[in-house]
């Protein structure tokens, strides 16, 4: 998807209350927002579906969750020529389903309105969760991933890339300066990387690598790999 309008959301100031959600005028300039923000999101988006080709076998689904606009779908769709089976881009934001339905016409996407928590998967062989279970409440996180792995087929894969923090918090001040830093580059001013910040800080719950590779291993996969880390972004395959 092609959109060029800038995300200036943070230039202004909101009222004390003010929370981040993906609601429209969010999804409008998500696009840019998120590609200034996330360090490494396009090197992502085309490696998520080379991975997919990799792992996808033909008669079962692909399953992007928290689609927002699908640049997962799309790079999937790019990549992956034998995909026969259906893609379901599925996210909660009504705002940037409406998007995708709009401007995106390919029948092997079905684009869905849900909270992936209560949404039953069926038969995939790619399970996307890119930047998404960072916005998953933590008490539902480890359910939601055992679910999943259950249902992949054997030798399917599912994709999580997350924002990751440091235990030391000294090391952690430092990795997360350095990622405001790269903000600043992209064209923020402090001030809208700060008024973001405090809008994200009850949705946006920000783990450890150890942390995720522990619950990794609860859910009764040992066979993951780190395959992208990008300042403090990190994105794992857990193969079945
Ligand atoms: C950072 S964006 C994901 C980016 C996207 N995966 C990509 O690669 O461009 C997080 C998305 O997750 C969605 N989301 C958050 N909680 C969700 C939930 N419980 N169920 C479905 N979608 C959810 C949000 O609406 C948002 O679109």
């Amino acid at each position: 998807m092609k959109n060029d309008k800038k995300d200036n959301l943070y230039k202004k100031q909101y009222p004390k209350n003010h929370k981040f959600s993906f609601n429209s005028e969010v999804a409008d300039v998500f696009e840019d927002m998120v590609k200034r923000s996330v360090p490494g999101y396009e090197f992502l988006i085309n490696n998520i579906g080379i991975v997919a080709k990799k792992f996808y076998q033909p008669g079962t689904n692909v399953y992007d969750l928290g689609s927002s606009l699908s640049a997962c779908s799309l790079s999937i769709l790019k990549n992956v020529k034998n995909l026969d089976g259906k893609v379901f881009a599925i996210d909660s934001s009504k705002a940037m389903i409406n998007i995708c339905k709009k401007s995106i016409k390919d029948p092997k996407i079905n684009f869905i309105n849900s909270d992936i928590c209560e949404y039953n998967i069926v038969n995939p062989s790619v399970v996307i969760l890119n930047l998404t279970l960072q916005f998953i409440p933590t008490t539902k996180r480890e359910n939601l991933l055992r679910r999943l792995f259950k249902e992949l087929n054997t030798g399917g894969v599912i994709i999580i890339t997350e924002k990751v923090k440091l235990n030391k918090m000294q090391d952690n001040i430092l990795l997360q300066n350095f990622h405001d830093f790269f903000k600043e580059n992209n064209g923020y001013s402090k001030e809208e990387i700060d008024r973001k910040k405090l809008a994200l800080a009850d949705s946006m719950i920000i783990e450890s690598e150890k942390d995720h590779e522990k619950r990794f291993k609860n859910i009764g996969c040992n066979n993951f790999y780190q395959w992208f880390k990008c300042y403090n972004f990190a994105s794992w395959v857990l193969i079945k």
